[in-house]
């Protein structure tokens, strides 16, 4: 049940299986201020339950530091001022395992509360359930850090081997009609009420949207697809590119290396790939990831598309979080598989879900009528809604139990960290 005592540890020993990779000196690596130290994360998660839970709700609580609340407080202003994010890398104390000490204690105290309550048993569940779907966001952004660190090391780490190769041929992709009509978007009021189905605030409220009838990709574009647009010169065609993305185009000139997703390399001619798995041959079949939102956007141009909006996303998508929930569909976090692989020949949920996340066209807004929790952790989500992007259907580091049907991403057009890839949309002939 979410918020309780089970959900809670495992929650939390994930996020430590996670890290059973790293040596030492991987905890502590920041290689730009998007991405934090995997101790970081280890610690802020801990704060989170700390600071929401257990000084408000736990009678008598120390804090395990003093410190800890402005070093591990991300952006919530109503805590105090945070420790500055470009810094983090910085923090060479506390220790790796003075970080693991910290978190033994919050989850001691976080064990002793949730067996016995008392007054205020609702909002200690109900902050606990966010405090675990946070850590969860965390966990991916962990690995997604990670990566992004250790591509700018010559060795290229590998967090785990290969297993499998996972490259066979995507099949051929398929388009999904939908009808045009005034559709209901967001997470039903009744399900976030229950207790097991959980959603973070920007998914609510539930209501209408009008969609015009258009097709929708059954399948991700692969990498051999995205390489066509390469060598088309998609790269140099202004005509193809939103003016911001075009200006970072221009930008980076003089490296037309650099033309490509996030993590491809070219050596003597061939295309590589920096994975979680190292350095690896491009596979044509993977769908593409890294990309920004502009190389999403000139990349659907391209291809006479454009990207679908959230809503679009949604209505086409309906039942497929039970199906992946219930069934299995997608490729979500698990050990051995830390990238993208190509789906041949499954079902469209299966194609879609997990692998990457899609680049929407739709601005991170809030939803009509919508309203944050009161006190510091209703700036949880409502304060980023400006200038980002909204990305739907999960990755393959997105835990399988963090995924539904109106779950949304966010980031900014150019970032490429994340694992972001692109569905496409047309209007139908
Ligand atoms: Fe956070």
């Amino acid at each position: 049940v979410g918020g309780g005592l089970e959900h809670f540890f495992e929650t939390r020993q994930l996020t430590e299986r996670l890290c059973e990779p790293l040596e030492t000196e991987d905890y502590g690596l920041q290689a730009m201020a998007n991405t934090s130290p995997a101790k970081w994360h280890l610690a802020h998660t801990t704060w989170f339950f700390e600071t929401f839970i257990l000084s408000p709700f736990c009678p008598g609580y120390r804090p395990f530091h003093p410190a800890f609340e402005h070093l591990f407080n991300s952006y919530y202003n109503g805590v105090g001022k945070p420790y500055p994010r470009d810094q983090r890398g910085l923090l060479s104390r506390p220790g790796v395992e003075e970080v693991y000490r910290y978190r033994a204690y919050v989850d001691a105290a976080m064990a002793e509360l949730l067996s016995a309550p008392g007054d205020g048993e609702a909002d200690i569940r109900r902050r606990t359930e966010l405090g675990c779907h946070h850590e969860q966001q965390h966990q991916e952004l962990l690995l997604t850090d990670l990566k992004y660190c250790w591509f700018q090391n010559p060795l290229y780490p590998v967090y785990t081997p290969l297993n499998g190769d996972g490259t066979g041929d995507s099949g051929t992709m398929d388009w999904l009609p939908l009808v045009a009509g005034v559709r209901s978007i967001g997470a039903r009021a009744d399900e976030a009420d229950g207790q097991d189905s959980f959603c973070f605030d920007n998914e609510l409220p539930r209501h209408r949207q009008y969609i015009e009838a258009s097709e929708l990709a059954d399948g991700l574009v692969t990498n051999a697809e995205f390489m066509a647009f390469i060598e088309d010169d998609g790269y140099r065609r202004p005509e193809l590119w939103l003016a911001d993305g075009w200006a970072a185009c221009e930008a980076r000139r003089g490296d037309m290396d650099r033309a490509a997703p996030l993590y491809w390399l070219r050596e003597n001619g061939q295309w590589l790939e920096y994975t979680l798995h190292g350095l690896l041959p491009l596979a044509p079949h993977r769908p593409v990831c890294h990309v920004s939102a502009y190389e999403a956007d000139a990349y659907a141009r391209w291809a006479g598309c454009r990207l679908p909006t959230e809503f679009e996303w949604e209505v086409a998508s309906a039942g497929w979080g039970h199906d992946a929930a219930a069934n299995g569909a997608g490729q979500f976090l698990g050990r051995d598989q830390l990238h993208p692989l190509s789906a041949a020949g499954s079902a469209p949920a299966d194609r879609l879900l997990g692998r990457a996340w899609q680049w929407t066209s739709s601005a991170y807004a809030p939803y009509p009528g919508f309203r944050t929790a009161a006190g510091a952790i209703g700036e949880y989500n409502g304060k980023f809604m400006a200038n980002q992007l909204v990305l739907r259907g999960g990755s393959c580091v997105t835990s399988r139990s963090h995924y539904r049907d109106s779950y949304r991403n966010f980031f900014y057009p150019p970032d490429q960290w994340q694992f972001t890839g692109i569905r496409l949309a047309r209007e139908p002939a």
